[in-house]
């Protein structure tokens, strides 16, 4: 018999969670039945994109149609979980073409939230890098993917390199002559077999527009239906080679020179972030589906960010709408624990199935 819903949360929890290690709020004892709230919402401000990157879905596929949240949307959201330790304001779209995204960052602050976001850098003015920086902004990461023009054209499909990095650089050069500490700014690379080679240039560039901290991402694709450049013999999990192996070396060295720390996406150390852990059910060391909830842009309420690149159609993972029902609702829903009772047997969720194996957690 499935459980009732939970009742409100009234101990707060977002002082006791990491927000950068979020994932270790999950209980020890992990059942189809979450027994307390997320500690972290992503929320989808927006699906529009101004570019078309070659290893990301929305590029390839209609997911929805094109939407901001609405503003009441996301406060109706925000306002159930008064608690939430950690909000991400991206989905698939760029967070930076919503007009009023310092407002949204600002109402989360007021509730002691931990705010952060992707960005492609396109639309990362001084203006706008200002209203951000004030309204307390925790982290600004920004997904550049490459170390020259060319090669970003190949990835991030515009010719916009160098004007990123001018708007990185001016706004890292406005923090440090006004004193702002926040938000801490990152430079982001999908880690791809076409640009592994361009690490150690990757980490200079990070120096030279003054950002301090570089992480490697892993690339998620699906085997059964690839596109553009999220083809499996681009993916380094579990097969780096040694030659990758001393690029990646080098990178770490370069970073340690330079006082930069270089990290891979999931808090985890960029070596380790590409071995293969669990040969069995590599998706059952998943801990989202008891920590994490992800609503779209119209409403709709997805496992994790990483389920949309799986191409495997949102339908079949669709866990509730956040435009219709409360989401402590949607938590413990009939679809919610059915698909964490799948996600800990031997034949997971289809969005799941890559995870662990394909690409690391
Ligand atoms: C979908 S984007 C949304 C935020 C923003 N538009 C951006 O590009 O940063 C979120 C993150 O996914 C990354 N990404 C794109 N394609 C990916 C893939 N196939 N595997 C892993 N990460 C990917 C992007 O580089 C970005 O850091
Ligand atoms: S990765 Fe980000 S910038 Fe690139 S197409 Fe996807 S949403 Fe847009
Ligand atoms: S798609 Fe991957 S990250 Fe998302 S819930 Fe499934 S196993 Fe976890």
């Amino acid at each position: 018999m499935r459980a009732t819903l939970l009742e409100p949360q009234t101990q707060p929890r977002a002082a006791a969670v990491n927000p950068r290690r979020y994932h270790e709020a999950a209980a020890a004892e992990l059942s189809p039945i979450a027994a307390a709230d997320p500690v972290c919402l992503y929320l989808e401000t927006t699906n529009r994109c101004n570019l078309k990157c070659t290893t990301c879905p929305r590029t390839y596929a209609d997911l929805e149609p094109e939407a901001d949240m609405p503003w009441e949307l996301f406060t109706r959201i925000v306002d159930q979980l008064p608690n939430i330790a950690r909000v991400v304001l991206h989905g698939v779209g760029e967070p930076m073409l919503v007009k009023d995204l310092g407002a949204r960052v600002r109402y989360l602050k007021d509730r002691g939230a931990y705010v952060l976001f992707n960005t492609n850098g396109t639309a990362l003015t001084l203006r706008k890098g200002r209203e951000l920086a004030g309204a307390g902004l925790d982290e600004l990461r920004v997904s550049l993917d490459a170390a020259d023009a060319p090669t970003f054209k190949t990835v991030r499909g515009t010719d916009d390199f160098q004007r990123i990095l001018r708007n990185v650089a001016a706004f890292t050069e406005m923090q440090r002559r006004e004193g702002l500490a926040r938000p801490r700014v990152s430079l982001w690379l999908t880690g791809l077999k076409e640009t592994i080679a361009q690490l150690p240039d990757f980490v200079r560039i990070a120096h030279e527009v003054g950002v301090a901290e570089v992480y490697l991402q892993r690339l998620v694709f699906c085997a059964e239906t690839p596109f553009g450049l999220a083809q499996p013999d681009q993916a380094l999990f579990a097969r780096l080679t040694g030659e990758e192996a001393q690029h990646l070396a080098a990178a770490e060295a370069e970073a340690a020179r330079l006082g930069i720390s270089f990290n891979a996406s999931g808090a985890t150390e960029p070596g380790e972030s590409l071995e293969r852990k669990d040969e069995t059910s590599p998706w059952s060391l998943c801990r989202r589906p008891w920590t994490v909830m992800y609503i779209t842009a119209n409403g709709r309420a997805l496992p994790c960010c990483i389920a949309p690149f799986s191409q495997q159609g949102y339908g079949n993972y669709t866990l509730g709408d956040a435009s219709q029902q409360d989401l402590r609702e949607i938590w413990n829903s009939a679809a919610y624990q059915d698909f964490r009772a799948a996600l800990q047997s031997a034949t997971p969720p289809k969005c799941c199935a890559g995870c662990g194996l394909r690409w690391s957690l």
